[in-house]
């Protein structure tokens, strides 16, 4: 099988729910990364996406939803869940919370936990495929397990190419990090992996305090230490080349390539993975990274460094 890329529009959409009703996984972008997204509600489908990209089945997937009617549909969500929802869904947010007793989820999904991640993507590919589809979309990053997440369609082709049907090519995503995921409850939240939407916007708009000893606390294995890697070693906080080294910068530090040579975050963010990704694919066999300040979105750029140089 090699995969047809078709640019985002009304037929790449329509093809798009096609293969998701014969429960084939279809990679889609979303704000933060491209997705392998399946109905969530067929065994088989959700089984299709652990196969696609070699990922050990006891780890749990993303379920993506319209709205917070679709999400209360599949789980209990805390009052203080349903206000982050309202703020920052749609968005680069995942909740877990309790599955709702009946929910028609596939176990696989969940991986047997009796909790669900739930997230409203942002991203108006996903929303159109979410609406065509009439379905809950599993969909866990657009790349083979263990290597670095996709931001463009060609990474997903790089890893996945032969693997699947189709790839919705809307160019690269605008966020480039994974969600944020939180468990939250009426006394607190823990944030299970950093992301773009920070532990302070999430005390602010819940009205509650961060938990602390969340994210080095195994919940599921996407939180092991080695997940984001790139096939090279890599040395952070580096201020100069080394012999061998592609060095990646980020403000003063020019390096070969830069994450943003205005030292702003959120533009390093959106470049980080494809940057990972060419020096992954270039030449030198060594990639070295600038050091990332660690206010703000710099603790999710910090997070995936950290996994990509464990
Ligand atoms: O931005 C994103 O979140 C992207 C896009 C495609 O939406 N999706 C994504 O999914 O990153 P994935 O499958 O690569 O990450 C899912 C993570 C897992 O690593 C797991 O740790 C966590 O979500 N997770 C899923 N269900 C969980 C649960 N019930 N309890 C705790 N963690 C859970
Ligand atoms: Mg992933």
């Amino acid at each position: 099988m090699t995969a047809r890329t078709l640019p985002y529009d009304e037929h790449a959409i329509g093809e798009a729910a096609r293969l998701i009703a014969q429960g084939k996984p279809v990679a889609i972008p979303t704000e933060t990364v491209y997705g392998l997204a399946a109905d969530a509600t067929q065994p088989h489908a959700v089984a299709a996406i652990y196969a696609a990209k070699g990922r050990p089945s006891f780890n749990p997937l993303i379920v993506h939803v319209l709205d917070l009617a679709a999400a209360d549909a599949i789980a209990e969500l805390p009052e203080p869940a349903r206000r982050l929802a309202e703020t920052f869904w749609p968005g680069p947010l995942t909740l877990v919370a309790p599955l709702r007793p009946g929910a028609s989820i596939a176990t696989l999904a969940t991986a047997g936990l009796p909790t669900v991640a739930l997230r409203s993507p942002a991203h108006p590919a996903m929303r159109d495929l979410l609406r065509s589809s009439g379905k809950p979309l599993a969909a866990p990053s657009a790349n083979a397990s263990g290597t670095i997440s996709p931001t463009r369609a060609e990474h997903v082709f790089r890893s996945l190419g032969d693997r699947i049907a189709l790839i919705v090519d809307a160019g690269p995503t605008s966020v480039g990090l994974e969600s944020t995921i939180a468990a939250v409850s009426d006394d607190g939240f823990r944030i299970l992996r950093p992301g773009p939407i920070t532990a302070d916007r999430l005390a602010a708009a819940s009205g509650l305090a961060m938990v602390a000893g969340g994210s080095d606390k195994v919940e599921a294995p996407g939180q092991l230490a080695q997940h984001y890697a790139p096939s090279k070693p890599v040395r952070l906080d580096a201020r100069e080349a080394r012999d061998g080294e592609w060095l990646i910068g980020f403000g003063a530090v020019a390096g070969h390539v830069s994450l943003s040579p205005k030292g702003n975050l959120a533009e390093a963010a959106a470049r980080l993975f494809d940057l990972l990704h060419q020096a992954d694919a270039g030449p030198a066999p060594r990639i070295a990274v600038a050091p990332i300040p660690t206010d703000g979105l710099g603790t999710a750029i910090n997070d995936r460094l950290r996994r990509a140089a464990a």
